[in-house]
């Protein structure tokens, strides 16, 4: 198959990371006789430098022509005061809302070779970690009206009830395919927006019978994801509670570097980043760990091009070089053996078999 990939490196560790991942990709296309075309797209910190402008109409309409867009990290420091209030993030928020991608999803498994990595007590490791975290990804807070006047600042959370359908929706069916369990999460003691949430869940649950759906406030689910991770299969929640707790949960299974994420709507045409941020402190000495990227182009595989077996081969390649020890620097851990991004996404290559 011939696909058309919109690459995004970004800022930061970005670039690093999205080499290693086109690596992988590039052997699987050669083991499975598929194309992968790659269109460079500007966004980000370097696009502002580039155009003043995190994200110009022309590299917007790159990703709504391609199959799919691989997307590294974007921001830093250097851009946090660029006059205009013009910051590399705001290009990633166009992006997602232009490309119409609501649904986030946001794995949170420990690979059981990391289950030292884990801050967490043996005692819940051992119960198990698996839980997938369904972000509402272009409403809410994020998307809402920004202003300041004078010494008050205001950001608008609104949510209609066919955004939170959509979700829900998307919730329920990630449910069907797991565990058969969703928790809502939100925050209806105190917020509209949340009330009305909890309504249309509840409203849904009705044509998903073999689904048990339950309710979570926000703050208590901060909680009991540190508590009992064990009693969780599908949350679903919106965007800024959603940005919240996937950084919590990712840190539960070892490192925030391991976890990649899907963003799709109502076409084929998905946005895969990892969860991670841009990371300028260590961007350029070989050291950021490449897999959250190698596994969002996994999912790519998988979701965007119904590719499943070449997305099983990519997971089935990172747990061989897990199972090697190779790790890391931010996932290792005694015995451990310690090797650079390249070297990570080298040997991850050299792993990969036809399945
Ligand atoms: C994420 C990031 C982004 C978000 C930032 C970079 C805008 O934290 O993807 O989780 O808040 O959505
Ligand atoms: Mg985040």
């Amino acid at each position: 198959m011939l696909k058309n990939i919109a690459v995004i490196r970004g800022d930061g560790i970005g670039p690093e990371i999205v080499n290693e991942t086109l690596k992988v990709l590039d052997r699987v296309a050669e083991l499975y006789g598929h194309t992968f075309n790659y269109i460079d797209v500007d966004m980000g910190g370097c696009a502002i430098d580039k155009y003043g402008d995190p994200l110009p109409e022309t590299e917007l309409k790159k990703c709504l022509k391609s199959d799919s867009v691989l997307l590294g990290a974007v921001g830093g420091e250097k851009w946090n005061d660029v006059p205009g209030n013009i910051r590399p993030e705001k290009g990633l928020l166009r992006l997602r809302a232009g490309m119409g991608v609501y649904s986030n999803i946001r794995p949170a498994k420990i690979w059981p070779q990391l289950a030292d990595a884990s801050p967490l007590k043996k005692s819940i490791v051992e119960q198990g970690i698996d839980f997938i975290i369904v972000r509402e990804l272009i409403g809410g807070i994020y998307f809402g009206e920004h202003k300041t006047e004078g010494d008050t600042a205001i950001d608008v959370l609104k949510y209609s009830e066919s955004e939170i359908e959509r979700i829900g929706r998307i919730g329920f069916e990630t449910a069907q395919k797991r565990n058969k369990k969703l928790c809502s999460v939100e925050k209806s003691n105190v917020l509209d927006s949340s009330r009305l949430w909890k309504k249309v869940m509840h409203r849904l649950a009705d044509e998903y019978p073999d689904v048990e759906l339950s309710d979570m406030l926000v703050d208590n689910c901060a909680m009991q994801i540190v508590k009992n991770p064990a009693q969780f299969d599908v949350i679903v929640t919106e965007n800024m509670f959603g940005d919240i707790l996937s950084d919590e949960a990712s840190m539960i299974t070892g490192s925030i570097g391991m976890i990649p994420s899907s963003s799709l709507g109502a076409t084929t045409c998905g946005l895969y980043e990892p969860i991670h941020g841009s990371a300028p402190d260590i961007a350029g000495k070989d050291i950021a760990n490449p897999i959250g990227t190698i596994l969002s182009a996994a999912m790519m595989l998988r979701f965007s091009f119904d590719m499943l077996k070449e997305a099983d081969a990519v997971e089935n390649a990172v747990s061989a070089y897990l199972d090697k020890g190779y790790r890391t620097a931010d996932i290792m851990s005694e015995g451990g053996k310690l090797v650079g991004c390249k070297q990570c996404g080298d040997i991850i290559t050299q792993n990969l078999r036809k399945e």
